[in-house]
């Protein structure tokens, strides 16, 4: 019987999974999305954060993978208006973003915070496991958010970063002069806080916020 439902569920997932890859999101993230996915699968978190959602392409792998974990919540911030980072087109994201979110039946697992990141670090309590900032991605802006919430990140908890990569791989169709992500993540790295960057979709990198990393035998 047991065996029967798990097909039933597989084949329901399938479907899902092949109607969320056809979703258009305007997102730069691409198929790093699956990176997301696969870390909250795997790592079965009970709070995500994410700083950045737009029309929800962040918010929808992780709530996907959430939701066949059947545990966990993800905080998903941004105004949702007007800033000095949203793509083209993507200004008022929230009518975008809450459809995306019920379509795909993950209301339970996505909590919307519709403000800045800056106005919510501050008064934050909750432990988090993964916090995905894709947010303000001037120097200040990523660095703000690091300073915020990375003391809420449990042990063994993880920092990813969009847009790591903009420096040693850019691409003149995105320049931008005030871009700081790679500069303030390069100062982590280079601080010592374990850094591992994929080279896709602009660059995700996996940050451990622990300076050396955790000693792994004393
Ligand atoms: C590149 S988009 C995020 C893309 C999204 N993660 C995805 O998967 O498609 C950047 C978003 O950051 C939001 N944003 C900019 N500054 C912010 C801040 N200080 N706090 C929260 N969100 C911010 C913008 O409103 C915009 O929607």
């Amino acid at each position: 019987m047991d065996s029967i439902f798990s097909s039933l569920r597989d084949y329901r997932n399938s479907f899902r999974y092949f109607r969320l890859q056809k979703r258009y999101f305007a997102s730069g993230l691409g198929d790093s999305a699956w990176i997301l996915h696969g870390l909250v699968r795997a790592l079965k978190p009970r709070v995500c954060v994410e700083i950045g959602a737009a029309m929800g392409k962040s918010a929808c792998y992780i709530g996907m993978a959430l939701k066949e974990n059947r545990q966990g919540k993800l905080y998903s911030i941004d105004p949702h208006e007007q800033t000095d980072w949203n793509d083209t087109d993507q200004i008022d994201t929230y009518n975008s973003f809450i459809k995306n979110i019920h379509d795909f039946n993950l209301d339970d697992y996505v909590e919307i915070v519709r403000n800045f990141s800056n106005k919510v670090g501050p008064s934050w309590k909750l432990p988090i496991d993964i916090i995905f900032i894709d947010g303000d991605h001037s120097y200040e802006g990523v660095k703000r958010d690091w300073s915020l919430f990375s003391p809420m990140v449990s042990e063994f908890g993880l920092v990813v970063f969009h847009d790591t990569l903009w420096d040693i791989r850019p691409d003149p169709r995105y320049a931008r002069a005030d871009m700081g992500v790679p500069r303030f993540v390069e100062e982590l790295r280079s601080n010592g806080y374990p850094v591992v960057t994929f080279d896709k979709n602009f660059g995700v990198s996996l940050v451990q916020p622990t300076k050396g990393g955790i000693l792994l035998s004393k």
